[in-house]
């Protein structure tokens, strides 16, 4: 089968493992890929979506997934161009990616459909959100579009929340757009991805991210500094109780407004002291989750993903393993706020039976270097939660590069809900 996924990061480098290990061959291609991608999936080199489509078209792919989610909305969408293109697509239309793409589409969704979620107010303007927040600290202030991770900013006091308006609405340093002020919720977050085919899911192993910089959740926001994954990360009844309150009604909402949806949809949760509330919906699989999550996936992901964009659910396909996953993420000197590429890793060949992913690498030589700000995710399994830490951490003692950042409480971190 010729599949090709969209991005360039660890988690396409982690699906298209997966897709590699599927019991049938496959013929791989990645747009637009990396040096590390490379030796699995051949990268594309084409200029935007219409000539991706293009190129799909006369190679003969026989599936495209979408790893990353900016050109599920850029232009006509990449899945209704692969729709009209007669391309099989694992990602949803344009229409339905707005649930990632637009923060306020999707808190009016989830009230329509009654949905648990932090309630909000959006504001068009500096003196709006003022007014929206009325003095009432903590408050979340997010931006109403994709921002690179960079749109939601938690305010625990006046000084951040007018830092950030100052951001949004005098600097514009996202563009044009309006803000979310939304309730500040507390609790443990958890990570649900169930792959959605029409009006059925499948629920994955659900996984927990770490997205500070800093050891106890100290320090600015990151792309991810890790992720663990388990059933048993939460108990039954919770996941029973969002799939009933959350999953299961968003599928069902998405139905019936006539939204297409096909692929992988992230619920990001807040496990409150009232019940589990949605912070935010994402149209793909989470980055580093997702390189945690794959280790765990056992069968023909390759065929799962195709029979879904065909619009069957073939939930026969695949099996989950019982135990645990743990992903250390290496990040480079300077990250978040900046990063620094060009120190040579090493140890890469000492990992033993530990998985690397690759996310900001690039080959010189014999060599790899770094090129970016997340580096690498070194990733491990156990039976338990023990086992799957100490492997996942021993492995990751071995890679090295010089100013190399790292969080060595990756899986031990918050296990109040277990
Ligand atoms: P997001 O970019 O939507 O994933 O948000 C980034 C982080 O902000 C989340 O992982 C939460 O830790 C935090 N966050 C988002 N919404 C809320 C909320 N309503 N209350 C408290 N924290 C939040
Ligand atoms: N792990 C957070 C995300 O993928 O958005």
């Amino acid at each position: 089968m010729k599949i090709l996924v969209v991005g360039k990061g660890g988690r396409e480098h982690a699906l298209l493992r997966a897709f590699d290990e599927s019991p049938e061959p496959t013929d791989l291609f990645c747009f637009p890929g990396s040096d590390a991608i490379a030796e699995i999936a051949q990268p594309v080199e084409v200029d935007g979506l219409e000539a991706l489509i293009e190129w799909m078209g006369v190679n003969d792919i026989e599936l495209c997934v979408a790893g990353e989610e900016s050109y599920l909305v850029k232009g006509e969408g990449l899945a209704n161009l692969c729709e009209e293109a007669g391309i099989p697509c694992w990602g949803p239309h344009k229409q339905s990616a707005q649930l990632e793409a637009s923060k306020e589409f999707a808190k009016r969704f989830m009230e329509r459909h009654g949905i648990p979620t932090g309630g909000a107010v959006a504001a068009g303007s500096l003196a709006e959100a003022r007014a929206a927040i009325g003095g009432h600290y903590p408050v979340v202030l997010k931006f109403d579009g994709l921002a690179a991770g960079k749109g939601v900013a938690v305010c625990l006091e006046e000084s951040q929340g007018e830092a950030f308006l100052d951001e949004v609405f005098v600097q514009k340093r996202f563009g044009e757009g309006r803000v979310l002020v939304e309730e500040f919720l507390t609790g443990p977050e958890v990570s649900i991805f169930a792959a959605v085919v029409d009006d059925e899911y499948l629920i994955f192993t659900p996984a927990r991210d770490y997205k500070r910089i800093g050891e106890d959740d100290r320090g600015d926001n990151t792309g991810g500094m890790g992720a663990v994954a388990s059933r048993r990360l939460i108990p039954a009844a919770t996941l029973e109780r969002i799939e009933q309150e959350v999953v299961a009604p968003t599928v069902a909402g998405l139905r019936s407004e006539n939204l297409p949806y096909r692929g992988f949809l992230y619920f990001g949760l807040m496990l409150t002291p009232e019940g589990p509330k949605v912070i935010e919906y994402n149209c793909r699989f989470g980055d580093p989750e997702c390189q945690a999550v794959m280790p765990l996936v056992k069968g023909d992901l390759a065929g799962f993903c195709l029979g879904g964009a065909q619009g069957e659910l073939r939930s026969d396909l695949l099996t989950f393993d019982e135990g645990w996953s743990v992903c250390v993420v290496l990040a480079s000197a300077g990250y978040p706020a900046g990063s620094r590429s060009g120190d040579v890793i090493t140890g890469l060949d000492a990992i033993g039976d530990a998985r690397v992913y690759h996310a900001g690498t690039k080959r010189s030589g014999d060599d790899w270097q770094t090129n970016g700000g997340r580096v690498l995710a070194v990733v491990a399994g156990g039976v338990d939660r023990k086992a799957a830490v100490d492997a996942a951490h021993v492995a990751a003692d071995q890679v090295r590069f010089d100013g190399m950042q790292r969080r060595r409480d990756i899986g031990i971190l918050h296990f109040e809900t277990t």
